[in-house]
């Protein structure tokens, strides 16, 4: 797998997740909505450098001259309801790609311990096949729901690339990912923290980001 973490490097990025993670600033939902929105923003332009191009001709009113423009079909699959800002900001870079959503939520088999399993229970996504595939999900906690969504996607056929777009992932969940994935699929990772709680929580993550960002259930 190829990660990209922005936390390495000095970019606005910090600044939106510090807001994201500070309890007195993330309570202002569209604030919170906003700065992951932007997060997939510049995650996307990221990803822009490594699409392929095509030369085609433009004509202005005053001309012509051969351009470059990206010339991978992408489709672009979130995991509802908390991938949608980070899917938001990227389709405001991508603006034409095709779109997949999933839901995917944890089932606690025993009510007296912190055990769950993820399921999958609705898939709406257009054919795959040999396409570039983003999957956004902003919380990468145990990986397990991403393992589930690329169970789910096989049925619509094999991507040629696969793109990850995360906003905080705990270590132990990136290198759970890092196995079941294809070797060169990338992960675009805003933080990575160290660890997860008995409740598969992100430690200091940020909480319950379907919560903070459209309520509490
Ligand atoms: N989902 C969240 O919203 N937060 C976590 O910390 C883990 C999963």
């Amino acid at each position: 797998m190829i990660i990209n973490d922005f936390s390495k490097e000095n970019s606005l990025i910090s600044k939106y997740i510090f807001e994201l993670r500070d309890v007195s600033i993330q309570k202002d939902s569209m604030r919170f909505r906003r700065n992951i929105e932007r997060i997939g923003e510049i995650m996307s332009y990221e990803i822009s450098k490594t699409l392929n191009y095509e030369t085609v001709k433009v004509t202005t009113p005053l001309g012509e001259k051969e351009v470059y423009v990206p010339d991978n079909k992408i489709v672009l699959c979130s995991i509802l309801r908390a991938g949608l800002p980070l899917h938001n900001g990227v389709l405001n870079y991508f603006d034409s790609v095709e779109n997949a959503f999933i839901s995917a939520y944890r089932e606690h088999p025993n009510d007296d311990d912190d055990d769950f399993e993820v399921i999958v229970s609705y898939l709406a996504s257009p054919s795959i096949e040999g396409k570039t595939l983003i999957l956004v999900d902003p919380m990468l906690a145990t990986g397990k729901t991403l393992e589930n969504v690329l169970e789910a996607l096989k049925n619509h056929g094999k991507p040629k690339q696969i793109h990850i777009l995360s906003v905080i992932g705990a270590k132990p969940g990136i290198e759970y990912v890092e196995k079941i994935f294809p070797a060169d699929t990338h992960l675009w990772i805003a933080a990575v923290d160290d660890s997860l709680d008995s409740r598969g929580y992100i430690i200091p993550g940020l909480g319950d980001a379907g919560d903070l960002a459209y309520g509490e259930k």
